[in-house]
């Protein structure tokens, strides 16, 4: 059976200065799918992802989402804004509290009734209800990064891009965040994790993209059956 795609990319270039980046970059995401990204410092993960969110443009490339035709790069940006999150290695906290900066992520939409219930699970997810009127400041880099996951869970993109996740976790934080990134993808989520670690993702991502000298190459893993839990829903595509 022919894979649904949910994003499709190709001619995707970048310099920086002379330093050609990308180069002819070419991939598809299956949708709910879960694409580990790698490739040496200085490779170009960053960018990719930075450039996917519509954080950065490209120099050219053509994008096609699910539903639609093939289209040239900047008719796609409002839709990328739109669908497609990135998770900054360091994220980025507002002044205030995790309670705030959870409650931010949800926006003016959600009544303050229907807030409370999903703040409360959201710090259950990433096991910090009892950091809910800490300053988010004040937080440590893994706690920062569990906070920022959460906000993502409550935001409900269709495609979450992060750059290291783990990179700054202890043991307990990694597996509590593979959890969350395993039911994001089980309930329809398509994923792509930036990572040097790709052990830390097995039995989690079914497609790895490998990034040097400015090309892709596309390996299918093998995904272990027995590492994946039941589907459990928890999107929140009602305020998405
Ligand atoms: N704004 C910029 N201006 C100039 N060069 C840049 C800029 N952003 C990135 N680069 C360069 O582009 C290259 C790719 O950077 P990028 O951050 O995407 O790599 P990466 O694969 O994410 O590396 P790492 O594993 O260290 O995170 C690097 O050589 C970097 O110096
Ligand atoms: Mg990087």
């Amino acid at each position: 059976m022919k894979p649904e795609y949910h994003l499709q990319v190709s001619q995707l270039c970048k310099s920086h200065g002379r330093r050609l980046i990308l180069n002819e970059v070419e991939f598809s995401l299956p949708k709910g799918s879960c694409t580990l990204l790698t490739g040496e410092n200085g490779a170009g993960k960053t960018t990719l992802l930075r450039i996917l969110a519509s954080l950065e443009k490209p120099d050219r490339g053509r994008l096609r989402l699910a539903e639609q035709s093939w289209q040239p790069w900047r008719k796609a940006r409002r839709m990328l804004q739109q669908r497609v999150m990135y998770l900054h290695q360091h994220p980025y906290m507002f002044d205030g509290t995790v309670e705030y900066n959870l409650r931010f992520a949800l926006g003016s939409r959600v009544p303050q009734r229907d807030a409370e219930p999903l703040i409360e699970k959201a710090l259950r997810l990433i096991g910090m209800e009892s950091f809910r009127k800490t300053s988010a400041r004040t937080l440590s880099g893994g706690e920062r990064q569990r906070v920022a996951l959460a906000r993502a869970w409550l935001r409900s993109p269709q495609v979450m891009l992060l750059d290291e996740p783990t990179a700054n976790l202890d043991y307990e934080s990694r597996q509590r965040t593979l959890e969350l990134l395993q039911r994001l993808r089980n309930d329809g989520m398509t994923l792509v994790i930036a990572s040097h670690d790709p052990l830390h993702f097995e039995g989690l991502t079914e497609q790895r993209l490998h990034l040097q000298a400015g090309r892709v190459e596309a390996v299918e893993l093998n995904m272990n059956p027995a590492t994946q839990p039941a589907n459990v829903i928890l999107m929140r595509r009602d305020y998405a």
